[in-house]
Parts: C-alpha cells; structure tokens; sequence
C-alpha cells in the first residue's frame, strides 16, 4: 500500500463531497484560509463523543446560539448549562466542559492554546480531544483516532488483534498516515468515511474511495474488522420512579452533585439495587403516602449496566420536591425522560 496515494484519494473525495456540518469549515473555504473556531471544535467535539452527529447537532446549534463564544459559556450558572445538556447522557461531561470553559477564560484570556500540550492542560481535555481540536482547529500533524478511525484502520490493514487489546496498534497504523499537509482535513476525511462508508454494519466498500488500499476488502470480510474480544454481559439493575402529580405538575427531586446523573433533575426513586422490587418494598419507599399503582416498566441502558424502573403513579402532595409543569420534562436525562413519559401516559 503507498499511503501517499491513499492520502491522496481520500482527500480528493473528501474535497468533493465533504458533510456540510455546523461546526466545521469546508475543505474549499478551508483551502481560501478561512479557520474553524477553536470553541466550537471543541464544543462539537466533546459532545460527539458519546453521540452521533444528527444527535448531536440540534444541541451543538442550541448551546453556540445561546453561548455564541467560550466565556459565554463559563459564565453561566451550572444548572443552565446541566439542563441544557439534558438528553446527551453522560453528565461528569457536562461539567468538565463547563471546568474546562472556565480554565480557558480565566487562564487563557478566553482564548484556547494553540499547540496539543496546551490543550491537554485543560480540564477533562483528554487526548482524543486535544488530538482533534488540535488538527481541526490548529491545523497541527496530530493523530486522532476515535472508534471510527480503530475501525477504519482495522480494515485497511486487516488487523486481526481483537479490541480493546488491539488500540495501540490501530493508533500507531493511524499515525503512519498523518502528515504536515492539510491536517485537519485529514481528521474529518478519515471521520467523514467512517461515518458514511466504512460503517459499523454494511460497509459501502463499493463507494469507498481507498477501496484498492484495502486489506480487509481483499479478505471477502471487511465487516468483520476490527475483531472484537467477546464482551462480558453488563450488570442489570432495578429500581422504582415515582411519578407524583399534583394536577399539572410532576414531583421532581435534584440529585446529589457527585454520581451517575448528579446535580440532574430527577423523579424521585428508590436505590437502584440487583433484585427485583415488589410493590410492596415500592409502595414502602415512596417519597409520599399517597395511593401508589404500578404503571408498568421502563428500561434503560448505561455505560456499565442497564436498569430496569418499576414505574408508581399517584395524585397527591410532598414535601422536599421541585413541582414542574409537564411541558417542562424535556430538562430531565433521557431515563427519567423515558421514565416520566411512560408512566404520564400508561393507564394498567
Ligand atoms: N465525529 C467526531 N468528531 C467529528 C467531527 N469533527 N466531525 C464529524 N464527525 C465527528
């Protein structure tokens, strides 16, 4: 395989029909010396971390609507910026961004470094992040590699080395590709094609621009890249929401700051533990006495465990809870967004 060649061609297809995304400046206005803002790679960046682009992007143009530059954003109160992200899961996310803001506006003059060790400095910036915000915004040689480029790497070079023992070769293959030459388009090519082409399931090996480099083609099983150690079942939880209505409005409870969901708004629940609860244990750990009935169950699936929620519907009073319209629901995480929905609409 030359990988000059290889550069070349999927540069040219990225020229052709690079993805018309928000946060990025296309590879003609690119060419022209237009650059993209530091702020909003990183703002995108962080958020396509634990999403996909058409997730990610009515969120990316709500916050850079609401906090159009980086000191906007470290200015806002946490509860703003936490309700805002609400719906993009993983919330330890959400206030390293805002750490990470406040450090660029108080250390930086509001005004993000330039080079991939100053980046790295940032609060909760890890390495993928400084990685691309360094290439897409500062056009520096760096290697960035995320799941899609493991993938895209695994196939071309037909790496039989499983995941996730497997990281380190992907990133040192994905390294003998960079150059000093055009960088950040070089990041978003690789990401474009592992998004569109080389994709997880079905890839587009026939539209593929670098088909003829390709070892995993050349195998018959390109789908089959990159090998995978099997994965232990994740643990399974249960737990009881409470879904407490005073005529409009629903009882929502803030969750302890540090934790899985913490600082979010929440309906009130009982511990998350690995037995079942009976609607007895329910009805005794409700936040009210009120005249609890079972409205069924919704499941949900986190990073380390999934969690099953009994769901307990009743009209009626208590204390020490946040009454919110219903309208306003959509500020809780996607599990009790789920939760709230399901048990407002289920009649068992
Ligand atoms: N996935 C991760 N980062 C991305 C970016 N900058 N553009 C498109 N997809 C991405």
């Amino acid at each position: 395989m030359n990988p000059d060649s290889l550069r070349a061609q999927l540069l040219a297809w990225y020229d052709a029909g690079a993805r018309d995304l928000p946060w990025r400046v296309g590879p003609a206005d690119h060419a022209a010396g237009v650059r993209a803002d530091p702020y909003r790679v990183w703002l995108s960046e962080v958020m396509l971390q634990q999403t996909t682009v058409p997730h990610a992007t009515p969120y990316f143009l709500k916050f850079t609507a609401r906090w159009p530059a980086v000191v906007d954003l470290a200015n806002e109160d946490d509860g703003e910026v936490m309700a805002a992200w609400a719906g993009l899961g993983y919330y330890a996310r959400a206030r390293n961004l805002l750490a990470c803001a406040r450090a660029v506006a108080r250390d930086h003059c509001g005004v993000f470094p330039d080079t991939e060790e100053g980046l790295r400095s940032l609060p909760g910036l890890g390495p993928y992040t400084a990685a691309a915000v360094g290439a897409i915004a500062f056009d520096l040689p760096t290697n960035v590699v995320d799941g899609n480029v493991e993938r895209v790497m695994a196939r071309l070079f037909a790496v039989e080395q499983p995941l996730p023992d497997g990281k380190p070769e992907l990133k040192r293959l994905a390294a003998t590709l960079v150059r000093d030459e055009r960088p950040g388009d070089w990041a978003q090519a690789l990401m474009d094609l592992g998004a569109t082409v080389c994709r997880p399931k079905g890839p587009l090996c026939d539209r593929c621009p670098i088909a003829d480099h390709c070892a995993g083609l050349a195998t018959g099983a390109p789908e089959t890249y990159p090998r995978k150690t099997k994965k232990a079942a994740l643990p399974h939880r249960h737990g009881v929401a409470y879904v407490l209505t005073r005529g409009d409005e629903v009882a929502l409870v803030r969750r302890p700051p540090k934790g899985l969901l913490g600082g979010m708004l929440a309906l009130p629940t009982s511990e998350w533990r690995t037995e079942r609860w009976s609607d007895e244990e329910a009805a005794r750990a409700a936040p009210a006495d009120a005249d609890w009935r079972g409205v069924g169950e919704v499941e949900h699936g986190f990073t380390h465990f999934t969690l099953t929620l009994r769901l307990l519907r009743a009209e009626g009073d208590a204390e020490d809870v946040i009454w919110s319209p219903r309208r306003d629901l959509d500020a809780l995480p996607s599990v009790f967004l789920k939760a709230a929905r399901a048990g407002l609409t289920n009649l068992l």
